[in-house]
């Protein structure tokens, strides 16, 4: 059996100054990564470094600048190609966020490929970037979308898959890893189905891909999205990764610098992948910068990450269930858990204790998660969440069980006036 390291989140954490400052003059506890994680010094210093030594505009000049920046661009393309495992850096295409890279999909491939009474199942646990572009996309064709129900165990009920995957479905758009729950879905049995019915797969790693191994090939994923800003990266870059024969046929979907291969006054004739769906001048520091996060990822090990956080989770649910008063949205299967853990303190509502928590120095997000179908399935107005990366540690969670011990002293004092 191949063993993991155990990371030491207190050494990785001198990487990431901002957990060294205070919040309301509190020493920050930042428990909200899911959000948008913190960033280390290394890719703080590159982003830095390429615009004090090495800033040009890429895939345009002939002078060393220039082509230095592409050289660079174009490499993080392949690193990252080789993070998710995908056969060749062409199908990697940097977007803005995973949000862009499922409307990209949409508005391309969705557009050729989805018509009137046409089915697209997505799972009642989704995000609203997973589902309001899908929302668009159905209304505009006279599609229709189908669910993939969620156990009282907040897992995917697989029972009926073979009746909701079924010949009219062209497009199941999943997540990997709901952003409320935490839940692992199990997309393996998804993906076969999907493919049996004829029907493409996206796969939705914008919660996942900061947290698991990825191979997008062995998987046989044809579609996977994800942001850079979750995991350690910049903001403001996504990736679109896509099989080969697939993006091939895609349509230009933006039109202008950089995507054509001739243009004249009444038409223009368009560049192959990636060129193709990147017009513009991208986000090249923060594609650079992307690229430092996946070493600083590659070098602690996404299996000692995952292991890390199950371990705070854990904690986590252990120690609310000590606290009482305490409603936890968690499966119970641990093995499916990640390091996300949504809660409610009876009686309080999530933005109260979101505010108490504040002023304590600790950082959570409250609220509906952009997840408001699910919200409205489990009948809540929102939660609290606390979500943990590779910097947090069992001290971290002591905080936060503090913090609520304040939030229920305050609403027990409240509640008795
Ligand atoms: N999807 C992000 C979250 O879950 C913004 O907080």
């Amino acid at each position: 059996m191949i063993q993991h390291a155990r990371l030491d989140p207190l050494v990785l954490k001198e990487d990431f100054p901002i957990l060294y400052t205070t919040m309301n003059g509190k020493p920050l506890t930042f428990l909200d990564s899911a959000a948008s994680s913190q960033k280390p010094m290394q890719v703080i210093n590159a982003i830095e470094k390429y615009y004090k030594e090495e800033h040009a505009n890429i895939h345009r000049g002939v002078y060393y600048l220039s082509q230095k920046a592409t050289e660079q661009y174009e490499s993080c393309r392949i690193k990252i190609a080789d993070f998710i495992g995908a056969k060749c850096a062409k199908v990697v295409i940097f977007t803005r966020n995973a949000t862009e890279s499922i409307n990209l999909v949409a508005q391309t491939w969705g557009r050729q490929n989805i018509g009137r009474g046409d089915i697209i199942v997505l799972n009642e646990m989704e995000h609203h970037s997973n589902l309001v572009p899908w929302h668009m996309l159905a209304s505009e064709k006279k599609a229709r979308l189908k669910f993939i129900p969620l156990t009282n165990d907040y897992t995917l009920d697989l029972s009926n898959l073979d009746e909701i995957v079924n010949h009219q479905v062209k497009l199941v758009a999943i997540s990997q890893m709901s952003n409320v729950t935490g839940t692992i879905h199990e997309i393996e049995p998804v993906i076969k189905k999907a493919h049996e019915v004829g029907a493409k797969v996206l796969v939705d790693g914008a919660q996942a891909a900061s947290h698991l191994n990825i191979d997008v090939n062995e998987s046989d994923i044809d579609f996977y999205v994800f942001s850079a800003h979750k995991m350690l990266g910049p903001t403001g870059v996504g990736v679109l990764y896509g099989k080969e024969q697939l993006l091939e046929h895609f349509p230009p979907w933006m039109g202008g610098g950089d995507m054509i291969a001739e243009v004249y006054k009444d038409r223009s004739t368009y560049a192959d992948l990636p060129a193709r769906l990147e017009a513009g001048t991208p986000n090249i520091s923060g594609v650079i910068a992307f690229s430092h996060a996946i070493d600083y990822l590659k070098k602690v090990g996404m299996r000692s990450i995952h292991n890390h956080e199950q371990e705070l989770t854990e904690y986590t649910i252990q120690k609310l269930q000590e606290l009482g008063g305490i409603t936890i949205y968690a499966t119970s299967q641990k093995d499916v858990r990640s390091g996300i853990v949504s809660f409610n303190v009876e009686g309080v509502h999530a933005h109260d204790v979101g505010s108490i928590l504040d002023e304590e120095g600790i950082a959570i997000r409250v609220g509906h998660h952009c997840c408001q179908p699910l919200m409205k399935k489990l009948e809540i107005a929102g939660t609290c969440r606390a979500s943990f990366y590779l910097y947090n540690t069992l001290d971290d969670v002591d905080r936060l069980i503090d913090g609520l011990k304040k939030v229920k002293e305050i609403f027990k004092r409240v509640i008795k006036r």
